[in-house]
C-alpha cells in the first residue's frame, strides 16, 4: 500500500501552475517480448470448464443487503440567505480524481452559502487532455440536479471576468487560496475562505484536490457529496450513445463473420446464465506502475535493466520497493496483477472462452504481447477500438478524458466490475457499484501473490484457493471507516437502510 501511495503522490500534492516536468527517457530496447510466467497453469486454465451451477452464481446479481441509494431524496437546507459570493476551484489529476474534487467544490460552496463557478478542469501533464466541464459532463443536467441545493453558474459575471487561470497563474493574487491543508475540515473554509469571499466577492482555490475531510462533516453535506457524484454527474450525451453501444454489441452474441474465434459459439448459446452478459476488466499496467513495483514481469533481463533505469530517472532513488527482492514483493502483495495473471484468477473464478471480457484500459506496458495470454483465455475480449468504428470514436480518440469517461460509462452497466489496480478508477466505480448494489470483484494480492509464488501448485488447488479467497470479495458492502472516502465507501454516509 505504501508502494501505491507513492505512486499516487504526484496527483496527491501537483504544484498547481507549475506542471509536473517529467523527463521521459527515451525508447529503451526492452523488447524481448514477454513470455508467460505461469504456463503450468496457463495450460490448464485453457482447458477450463464451468458447470452450469457455477456459471449461474457467478453471473447472479447480489442480493439485496439491506442498503438503499438514497443521496438525492433529500435536499439540504433549502437555499437560505443571498449567495455570499463566489467560489472557483481549479482542479488537477485525471477524470476520476477531478470528479471527486467536483462533489467537494459543491459541498465547500455549500457551506459557504456561496454560488459556485462551473469547475476548471486542469491540463493533466501526463494525459495532455484539455476538455474543459462541459465537454465531458451535461453541465445543464449538472445544474438543474442541485438547483435546490446550491447556485452554480456557468461563468462569472463581468464584474469578476478578471479571474482566470492566467490572472492566478502570472502573480500572487489575494483572491487565491493556496493554503487549503489537504483533508481540511468545514469550519477551516469558514474560518480562511469565508473572510476572502466576503471582502472581495470571490475566493479561487487551487490546488483543491483532496482538500475536503470525510469525517465529522455534517450528514446533509455527506448526501449532497454523494448526490453530485452519483445523481447530479452525468455524461455528455455523444459518450453515453457511444457507451451505450458498445454496451449493446457486448449483449449481443458476437458476430459469427467477423471474430475468426467465433466459430465455438454453437446454437443454444442463449439459454446459458452467462448469455448476453460481460465482465468489464480494468486493467492498468503501465510502466510507471510496472517500474514503481520493482517486480518482475517475465521480460527477462532486459526488461529489469530498462525498468531499473526508468525508476532512476523517475524516482531519482525514492522508490524503496528495490530494496526487496522479487519473491518478498511478491509474498507481500506489492506487485501489480500482469494481464497474465489477472486471465488465470479470472479462469480460477470460473470464466471460460465464452466469456465476453472488456478491457478497460489505456496502454498497456509492452503492448499486445503482454496480454497475449489474457486474450488466449479469452478470446471474446474487446475493447473500444474492437466494438466501434472509427467514425463512432471520433469524437472521443485522443481525448484521455472522454475515453476514461467511456469506460466508466461500461463499467457501470456491466455485469460484473473487477479492477486489477488499485487507483482512482478502481475507487471511483467501487463505489458507484457498491451504491447501486452492483456485482465488483476485489483481487487479494497478497493471497494471490503467494499463490503465484508456488511454482508446483496443481491447477484445481490454485482454482480452490482462489474461490474461497474471493467468496467475500464480490460487492459485499463494506461500510466506511474513519479516513476512508465516501466516494468508494457510499455506506452508511450516502445510503439508507432499506
Ligand atoms: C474453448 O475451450 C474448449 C475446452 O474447454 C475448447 O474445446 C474450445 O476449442 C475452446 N475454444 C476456443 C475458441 O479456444
Ligand atoms: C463455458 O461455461 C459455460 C457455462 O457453464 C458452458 O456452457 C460452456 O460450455 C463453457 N465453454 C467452454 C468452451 O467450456
Ligand atoms: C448559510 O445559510 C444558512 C441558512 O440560511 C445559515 O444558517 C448559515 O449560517 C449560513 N452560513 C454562512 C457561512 O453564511
Ligand atoms: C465485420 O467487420 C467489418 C470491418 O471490420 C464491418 O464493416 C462489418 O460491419 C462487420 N460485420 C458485422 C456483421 O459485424
Ligand atoms: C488476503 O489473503 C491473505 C493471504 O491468504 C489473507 O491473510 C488475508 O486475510 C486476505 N485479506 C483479506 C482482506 O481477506
Ligand atoms: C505449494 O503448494 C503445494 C500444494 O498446495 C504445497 O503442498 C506446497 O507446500 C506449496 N509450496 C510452497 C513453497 O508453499
Amino acid at each position: 500500500m505504501g508502494g501505491l501511495l507513492m505512486l499516487l503522490l504526484p496527483s496527491l500534492f501537483p504544484s498547481l501552475f507549475s506542471p509536473l516536468s517529467r523527463s521521459y527517457p527515451s525508447v529503451f530496447s526492452e523488447w524481448n517480448a514477454p513470455r508467460p510466467m505461469h504456463s503450468h497453469l496457463l495450460n490448464r486454465a485453457l482447458q477450463q470448464q464451468t458447470s452450469k451451477a457455477q456459471e449461474a452464481e457467478l453471473w447472479s446479481p447480489l442480493p439485496n443487503q439491506g442498503w438503499e441509494a438514497c443521496a438525492d431524496k433529500q435536499d439540504t437546507q433549502s437555499l437560505g440567505r443571498k449567495s455570499q459570493g463566489y467560489i472557483q476551484v481549479f482542479l488537477d489529476g485525471g477524470l476520476n480524481q477531478q470528479r471527486m474534487g467536483i462533489c467537494d467544490a459543491v459541498a465547500v460552496a455549500k457551506i459557504l452559502n456561496a454560488t459556485l463557478v462551473i469547475p476548471y478542469l486542469e491540463v493533466n501533464p501526463v494525459w495532455q487532455d484539455s476538455s474543459s466541464f462541459a465537454d465531458i459532463f451535461d453541465v445543464d443536467h449538472f445544474i438543474s440536479a442541485l438547483s435546490n441545493d446550491i447556485s452554480i453558474v456557468k461563468e462569472l459575471p463581468s464584474d469578476y471576468s478578471w479571474s482566470t487561470r492566467e490572472y492566478y497563474a502570472t502573480g500572487i493574487r489575494a483572491t487565491r487560496i493556496k493554503t487549503a491543508p489537504v483533508h481540511a475540515s468545514a469550519s477551516w473554509y469558514l474560518e480562511n475562505v469565508l473572510p476572502v469571499m466576503q471582502s472581495y466577492g470571490i475566493a479561487a482555490i487551487a490546488p483543491f484536490s483532496h482538500r475536503l475531510a470525510f469525517d465529522s462533516q455534517p450528514s446533509d453535506i455527506q448526501h449532497l457529496r454523494c448526490k453530485v457524484n452519483f445523481h447530479a454527474l452525468v455524461f455528455v450525451p455523444h459518450v453515453r450513445t457511444l457507451g451505450d453501444a458498445l454496451v449493446s454489441h457486448l449483449r449481443s452474441p458476437p458476430s459469427l463473420d467477423n471474430a475468426s474465434s467465433a466459430t465455438h459459439f454453437h446454437k443454444g448459446e442463449n439459454d446459458r446464465a452467462g448469455a448476453g452478459k460481460y465482465v468489464v476488466l480494468h486493467l492498468r499496467f503501465d510502466k510507471d506502475m510496472a517500474a514503481h513495483s520493482a517486480c518482475d514481469f517475465g521480460g527477462g533481463k532486459a526488461e529489469k535493466l530498462a525498468l531499473a533505469k526508468y525508476r532512476q530517472v523517475l524516482w531519482q532513488g525514492r522508490v524503496l520497493n528495490s530494496q526487496f527482492t522479487d519473491e518478498e514483493l511478491r509474498g507481500q502483495g506489492r506487485c501489480p496483477l500482469t494481464p497474465e495473471e489477472i486471465g488465470l484468477l479470472l479462469s480460477a473464478l470460473g470464466f471460460n472462452n465464452s466469456t465476453r471480457l472488456y478491457l478497460a484500459s489505456h496502454k498497456v506496458y509492452g503492448g499486445e504481447a503482454r496480454i497475449s495470454s489474457l486474450r488466449q483465455l479469452f478470446p471474446f475480449m474487446e475493447d473500444k477500438k474492437s466494438l466501434a468504428s472509427s467514425h463512432e470514436l471520433s469524437e472521443v480518440e485522443g481525448k484521455a478524458s472522454l475515453l476514461a469517461a467511456v469506460d466508466y460509462y461500461v463499467s457501470m452497466q456491466s455485469d460484473i466490475f473487477i479492477s486489477a489496480s488499485p487507483g482512482n478508477m478502481h475507487n471511483a466505480l467501487l463505489g458507484h457499484r457498491a451504491y447501486k448494489n452492483l456485482k465488483t470483484i476485489r483481487p487479494n494480492m497478497t493471497l494471490l501473490g503467494k499463490l503465484f509464488l508456488n511454482k508446483t501448485m496443481q491447477w484445481s488447488e490454485f482454482q480452490q484457493a482462489v474461490q474461497q479467497g474471493h467468496k467475500n470479495r464480490q460487492g459485499q458492502m463494506r461500510i466506511r471507516k474513519e479516513k476512508q472516502s465516501i466516494y468508494t465507501y457510499p455506506a452508511p454516509d450516502c445510503m439508507c437502510k432499506a
